[in-house]
């Protein structure tokens, strides 16, 4: 039988449930229902997402007397730009969507932001749900209402802080994942544990692995763990004003410049680049003398153990150039005060931020990093 768990999101009139286990998406319809001003919906996906479950969603409305139509869009990450937003936007008016009715974005990170985006400014304002479809959006990007396209200038530049009416993250469409998009996701799960939650890390040291080998149990208890720790931190700092938010980067300002060094391509995942950039952050917390080696030793340990990527030596064929990372992470959005912006350790589960790291230090990191590879 499905365990599905149920958790809130405790944001006032804009608070919501998060849904998790085996089956939801069969059982959309019935979960949906009661969010809905009018039983009207439409669905967003991409085109590797419909082939594999539109039809599932599609019949799990109709079961539930829920009017939709569908749009599918092209599958990666160019989908997240302006010409993608004005083609749903103008599909959805020309489908005369009345502010009554609801988007719902099924699939990974990149459909979640930018049909939340849509929902944020058609209409100045529709209702949607998240159905998220990797392991990176289950426990990161459907949560929160972060929403948002990318720019010529940066990833996620553009967007809307705009909260979901709920979340529906169903473990067995993770089944269908591709092992290493599985683990960058995963790369966030263990995330949560190094920044406020050292039980959940010893968990996961024991448990992860079934987690991502798809015991039901251990993924149900993974995901709600990572959901209900980014419940508790959004709730606190819904739009990242009072600093508790910002803990959510941890390993980010490194990530996003291995990433933005890869060009955003597949050479790096989202989550690879993040698991590489907790590491580096935790071996920089060492190097400050906030945190311990043993510590750190644990964090490398672990990603290494379900088989992520720990160091720069995992990416290969790259030549790497330390001013052109430094360079990355000075344009980064954390940007303030021409102060990069760091989320180091005092230890596991103790996560602070900081913009007063020594510049030095950082590129005497990457330097190492750099003589590894
Ligand atoms: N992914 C970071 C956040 O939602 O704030």
């Amino acid at each position: 039988m499905n365990v599905i768990e149920s958790l809130r999101v405790e944001l006032g009139e804009r608070g919501y449930d998060i849904l998790i286990g085996g089956g939801l998406l069969a059982a959309a319809g019935t979960k949906i229902l009661p969010v809905l001003r009018r039983p009207r919906v439409f669905v967003v996906t991409d085109e590797r997402i419909a082939d594999l479950h539109l039809a599932g969603l599609e019949r799990s409305l109709e079961t539930a007397g829920i009017a939709f139509d569908a749009f599918v869009l092209p599958a990666g990450e160019e989908t997240k730009d302006f010409t993608h937003l004005q083609r749903l936007c103008d599909r959805l008016l020309e489908s005369r969507i009345e502010r009554s009715d609801a988007l719902i974005a099924l699939g990974g990170g990149v459909i979640g932001d930018l049909v939340g985006f849509a929902a944020a400014i058609t209409l100045r304002g529709l209702d949607f749900i998240q159905i998220p479809t990797t392991l990176l959006a289950q426990v990161d990007s459907s949560v929160g209402g972060k929403t948002g396209i990318n720019s010529v200038h940066g990833k996620n530049l553009i967007g809307a802080f705009h909260q979901p009416r709920l979340v529906l993250a169903d473990i067995e469409v993770l089944d269908t994942l591709p092992r290493r998009e599985l683990l960058a996701g995963y790369a966030e799960v263990v995330k949560y544990g190094c920044i406020n939650d050292p039980a959940f890390f010893a968990w996961l040291e024991t448990r992860g692995l079934d987690a991502i080998e798809g015991d039901p149990r251990a993924r149900n208890h993974a995901i709600l763990t990572s959901c209900r720790r980014k419940a508790e931190i959004v709730a606190k700092d819904e739009r990242e004003a009072s600093g508790a938010r910002a803990l959510l980067n941890l390993g980010h300002t490194f990530g996003h410049a291995l990433e933005a060094e890869c060009r955003y391509s597949g050479e790096l995942f989202h989550g690879e680049g993040v698991a590489i950039g907790i590491v580096m952050a935790a071996d920089l917390s060492v190097e400050l003398g906030f945190c311990s080696q043993e510590d750190a030793g644990r964090i490398r340990n672990h990603l290494a153990a379900v088989g992520l990527p720990t160091g720069l030596e995992h990416i290969p064929g790259r030549v790497w150039s330390v001013e052109s990372l430094m360079d990355h992470m000075s344009r980064d959005k954390k940007v303030a005060d021409g102060k990069m912006t760091f989320v180091l350790l005092r230890g596991l589960g103790e996560a602070f931020v900081t913009s007063d790291v020594p510049p030095e230090a950082v590129k005497t990191l990457l330097t190492q990093a750099v003589a590894t590879t």
